[in-house]
């Protein structure tokens, strides 16, 4: 991890943002290739489900469900299934947003995953409050837990149950408001909660850097394993792989053999390669680093037992719907993380991900 680089924490919950007039001019600079690369449509050349993360406003893009419906054959929302959308000040849910995301999913035939239930960054003011009674706290954390999950029983294949648990740097545990009530059994408890709500989805917890970083991947395991011998819920693993095109080669193979040796489904959860790091690598460089670790990501989910396969999901279709071409992570709004471009034409990285998955 670049040392300069600002911390996921201060990415995701900075309030800083480009002027809006730069970044505008930035993201409609668009990214786009010379030429596009022939590719078939990915959902048909991997034997496991292909998913992006995607929006409301994305959907309301006709090139951008063309790409999503030619490729893709599973969904995860962005952040509209999210507590902080959810979860009103006054305590109450709306899940207007998140219906029309398994609206979307349903008519078009998508299978959904549900992201995500618990997340140390989420602390709203309505649990903040009862943080002093145990009994009533869980009384709301199960309540918004049934709620939720319960909702899109039925229809939500998997749910991310308890996203990014393990401390930034691996040593331990994340500090949260759950922890802070309920220690570690916050996980458990959640996972008990999500069953309860649906009897038939894959419960999942799900965290970053598990590639890059072999002591995370060693704290999260220690969880999962003590997880699975208390006999709770849990299903699968999600591994976001939101990587840099230095990751060195056989990491991302490495973490998946290692998270499967558990016998739970393996998720590919939130791929994407942001090309702003490292900054003195060549684009060019970059861009044939994001394939080859396409490639991989692609070979090692398809080397597992079938039934452990449970998806390889990118955060994004398209690489101006990035994440990481928004602010507060904009950069100079050149990132070009995903497998196509701009204009929704397959990159290199499309390519490889073919070549990895087995398809033709
Ligand atoms: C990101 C969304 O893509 C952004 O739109 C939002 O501003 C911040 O959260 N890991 C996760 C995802 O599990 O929920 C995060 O999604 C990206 C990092």
């Amino acid at each position: 991890m670049n040392a300069n680089r600002p911390s996921r924490r201060a990415l995701l919950t900075a309030g800083l943002a480009l002027p809006m007039g730069a970044l505008a001019a930035c993201r409609d600079r668009g990214q786009a290739l010379a030429a596009p690369v022939p590719t078939p449509p990915l959902k048909a050349a991997a034997p496991f489900p292909v998913g992006a993360a995607i929006s409301v406003g994305g959907l309301e893009d006709a090139d951008y469900q063309e790409v999503l419906l030619t490729n893709f054959s599973q969904v995860t929302a962005d952040w509209e299934m999210k507590m902080e959308q959810i979860l009103q000040l006054d305590g109450t849910f709306s899940f207007a947003k998140a219906d029309m995301i398994a609206a979307y999913a349903r008519e078009h035939g998508l299978r959904l995953h549900g992201h995500n239930l618990i997340w140390y960054i989420y602390k709203p003011a309505s649990f903040e409050a009862l943080a002093g009674d145990r009994a009533a706290f869980e009384r709301a954390y199960g309540n918004y837990i049934l709620a939720v999950a319960g909702r899109y029983a039925g229809q939500a294949v998997g749910w991310d149950v308890v996203n990014e648990p393990v401390a930034e740097d691996g040593d331990g545990y994340r500090d949260c408001l759950w922890r802070r009530v309920f220690g570690m059994d916050y996980v458990p408890i959640a996972l008990e909660y999500a069953r309860r709500a649906d009897p038939n989805a894959v419960l999942f917890l799900n965290d970053y850097n598990l590639e890059s970083n072999p002591k995370k991947r060693a704290t999260f395991l220690r969880l999962v394993e003590d997880l699975q011998r208390r006999g709770a819920p849990i299903g699968g693993l999600g591994t976001q792989t939101h990587v840099q095109p230095d990751l060195a080669s056989g990491a991302i193979a490495a973490a998946v053999r290692e998270l499967a040796s558990t016998g739970l489904k393996i998720h590919v959860s939130e791929f994407d390669v942001t090309l702003q790091h490292p900054r003195l690598m060549s684009r060019e460089a970059k861009l044939a680093g994001e394939a080859r670790l396409a490639q991989e990501a692609a070979e090692a989910l398809a080397a597992l037992p079938a039934a452990q396969r449970y998806g390889f999901t990118t955060w994004g279709v398209r690489d101006k719907d990035s994440w990481l071409r928004h602010p507060p992570n904009a950069g100079d709004g050149t990132d070009a993380p995903l497998f196509f471009d701009d204009l929704g034409q397959a990159k290199p990285a499309a390519a490889a991900f073919v070549r990895g998955a087995g398809g033709a």
